[in-house]
């Protein structure tokens, strides 16, 4: 039975199969209505309180304007989370940052059984399509494709400056992605703005791997810039720019 279902659904169109066998499995599959119920939105809520939390701030210490920067974008998820509470405050200008060919080949640091070359892959067009659907005009979305090593150079940094990033959102899973992002950043950070690791507590927690590593060794890199932490959760961690010790008014 199950099988020939699988074997019906497969002749349709593969948005419309991947809908169908949600539907089908929303209700016939106990385990997975608990994980989307419960578990996925769980994480959901999480993020949901980060970005509340990042506008509660913004607005308090308002004018903070500028960038929403999004490194590691997929189907858009966070994006658009970003984007339904942001616009409600502030004009930001969006920029997505993503291969749209999913993750890069993965180095013996960022090995782990869930990262692999290709994982995540979502086509750019859908993306685009996504938040559109959601209201984001032209004139506030900027897309960048590719890999970082690729995209996230100088070219890029001249073309986006000299407007500065409000809310920074790092969800690229791997140390040696972010380490790529934050020589980027570095260039965008206005005293007030947001950065938020999503993946703070993957490879366990080690400070030594991921997201965690690489931003130690930059804030050993630059001793000169002051962060204070903001939220944290399970996942993720956020934390405000100061500012440059050497360049504050009041130091
Ligand atoms: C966990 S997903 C992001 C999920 C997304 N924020 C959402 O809510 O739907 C990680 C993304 O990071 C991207 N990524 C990771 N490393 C990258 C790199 N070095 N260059 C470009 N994209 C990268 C992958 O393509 C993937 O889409």
């Amino acid at each position: 039975m199950k099988n020939l279902i699988k074997k019906l659904l497969s002749f349709l169109p593969k948005d419309i199969e991947k809908k169908a066998i949600h539907i089908i499995k929303m209700i016939f599959i106990k385990e997975y209505r608990w994980m989307i119920n419960n578990y996925w939105k769980f994480g959901q809520d999480n993020r949901k309180k980060i970005f509340f939390s990042a506008a509660r701030y913004m607005n308090i210490n308002r004018p903070i304007n500028g960038y929403y920067f999004e490194f590691g974008c997929n189907e858009a998820n966070t994006f658009r989370m970003a984007y339904n509470i942001f616009k409600n405050l502030f004009k930001l200008k969006y920029v997505a940052f993503d291969s749209f060919e999913g993750l890069p080949e993965v180095k013996d640091i960022d090995k782990m059984e869930v990262f692999y070359e290709g994982k995540l892959a979502f086509d750019e067009s859908k993306f685009i399509k996504l938040v559109k659907k959601e209201g984001i005009k032209d004139e506030e979305l900027i897309v960048v494709k590719g890999f970082y090593k690729n995209t996230l150079n100088q070219e890029l940094i001249d073309k986006l400056n000299p407007t500065k990033a409000a809310v920074i959102y790092v969800d690229c899973d791997l140390y040696s992605s972010t380490v790529d992002v934050l020589k980027f950043i570095k260039h965008f950070l206005q005293p007030g703005t947001i950065l938020i690791f999503d993946d703070w507590n993957c490879f366990y927690g080690d400070k030594n791997r991921g997201q965690k590593k690489a931003f130690y060794e930059f804030l050993n890199l630059n001793k000169d810039l002051v962060f204070e932490e903001f939220t944290t959760d399970c996942e993720a961690k956020s934390f405000i720019y100061i500012n440059n010790k050497n360049e504050a008014q009041f130091k």
